[in-house]
């Protein structure tokens, strides 16, 4: 294999990416970025390896969730907070229900740049760009908006500092104390059964903490209690972007995406000849590879091969994104040609990319119920591979939004179009990811019995 440097995916084919107008102007914006400080260090990154290695083994569940894009317009403190806290609420429901550690993994702090499958939109018979995300275009259906603009990379990367920032302060600060259990709940949530069901968890997770305060452990004694980890991750899609923070780590001397903690390959972009590949098989990051319906097990060991060639536990996570009618048939096949080789991989559930329609009042939205018939069936596809079903990847929001339909505070399709925020594909709200934080912890522990 040829010699890899951050610029050598430059070489390969590269597919979903905006062409600027005006090359100058890009150039001076990634040397502007090229001096920017890091979003996050290459010990950081190397810590969430070892605590994925754990998932690898067995030992923990690993949660990742947040926007499908970020967005300039929906940045917010509140949000931020808000998405901070279902994410907390569904750990704690998966390790005290569940009985598993769970790895926290954000999609926030730099999720702007998305893939599309098709480059042009048709709106009243007006044809335009894509939008790509905040990072390259605006969302507007003008032909302005859609002009690529490299000035965005610089608004990103401030709002992902900014949200870096809060989340650190969340995460250390003393929202994540679980003596602060019942504050997670937000401050719309109606009583539904699902919110009552995490109320009465959070009265049990009270009373042990007052046994384990008359032991002598307590938040001043255990950082755990007082303190969680909190990573962030993204699609590395928008490769300029991601070469500009693409830094040599001063201890080890091994090249780290900056970034963000994990990076992940979309379906769309996982040729084993093609740039964004050749671009992550240098980084030593964790690292995610989307798995749809077309994947082929030969590919998916050949890329695991080529993204992971000293097989180290932590370092690559499948995320597996079929839907539900296909991942009981797709699914079998990847898990034994990896199982074959002996590679050390996490497996994880995205159920959100494979069940995507259209309602009859024409939004993209997902049905909670394949959502949880496409996790449940991941689960035992897993059960009788004898492999383990490691985590979840979704798209979720602190937002009291209606983008998906049904779970048990049910949205309907006529409920859509009141709080359709997105700015890309539907995310679950903080009652329907809790519905499926309790659904995963059931399963975890039934799997320990
Ligand atoms: C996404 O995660 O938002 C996405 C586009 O996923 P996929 O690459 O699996 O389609
Ligand atoms: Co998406």
């Amino acid at each position: 294999m040829s010699q890899w440097n951050r610029s050598s995916w430059r070489e390969k084919p590269i597919l979903q990416q905006p062409i600027y107008p005006n090359q100058e102007q890009l150039k001076n914006v990634l040397n502007e970025l090229q001096d920017y400080p890091p979003l996050v260090f290459a010990g950081e990154a190397r810590s969430l390896k070892e605590q994925l290695a754990e998932v690898a083994h067995r030992r923990a569940f690993l949660l990742q969730g947040g926007d499908c894009a970020e967005s300039f317009s929906e940045f917010h403190a509140k949000n931020i907070r808000d998405t901070f806290k279902v994410l907390l609420q569904m750990a704690v429901v998966m390790t005290y229900a569940g009985g598993l550690p769970v790895v926290k993994v954000g999609r926030l702090g730099g999720q702007f740049a998305k893939p599309r499958s098709s480059d042009y939109e048709t709106f009243d018979g007006i044809t335009l760009d894509s939008y790509r995300g905040d990072i390259i275009n605006g969302v507007d259906f003008t032909p302005e908006a859609r002009i690529p603009d490299p000035q965005r990379m610089i608004k990103a990367y401030n709002q992902s500092a900014a949200t870096l920032n809060l989340l650190r302060a969340f995460a250390s600060g003393g929202l994540a104390d679980l003596h602060q259990v019942h504050k997670w709940t937000l401050d719309f949530a109606h009583k539904s059964e699902i919110s009552q069901k995490f109320e009465d968890m959070a009265e049990d997770i009270g009373k042990s903490l007052k046994f384990m305060e008359a032991c002598g452990i307590n938040s001043k004694t255990y950082r755990t209690l007082r303190e969680t980890d909190f990573f962030t991750s993204h699609e590395a899609l928008l490769l300029p972007y991601e070469e500009a923070f693409t830094r040599q780590d001063s201890l080890t001397g091994e090249w780290y995406d900056t970034s963000a903690h994990m990076l992940w390959i979309g379906d769309r972009t996982r040729q084993l000849d093609g740039a964004h590949v050749e671009y992550m098989r240098g980084i030593n990051n964790p690292i995610g590879i989307k798995a749809g319906p077309s994947m082929d097990p030969d590919d998916l060991v050949r890329l695991v091969e080529t993204l992971n060639p000293k097989n180290e536990a932590g370092r690559l996570n499948i995320i597996v994104r079929m839907g539900a009618d296909k991942v009981g048939d797709g699914m079998p096949k990847l898990i034994r040609a990896i199982e074959k080789e002996g590679m050390k991989v996490v497996w994880s559930c995205d159920p959100m990319h494979g069940n995507t329609i259209k309602s009859s009042n024409n939004f993209k939205t997902r049905p909670v119920d394949s959502v949880l018939t496409e996790m449940k069936q991941f689960f035992q596809v897993h059960k009788a591979e004898g492999t383990f079903a490691g985590g979840v990847h979704l798209e979720m929001t602190g937002k009291n939004v209606t983008e998906c339909i049904g779970g048990s505070f049910v949205v309907t399709e006529e409920d859509l179009s009141s709080r359709y925020h997105t700015h890309c594909d539907p995310r679950l709200n903080a009652d329907q990811s809790l519905e499926l934080a309790f659904l995963i912890a059931d399963t975890l522990k039934e799997a320990q019995n």
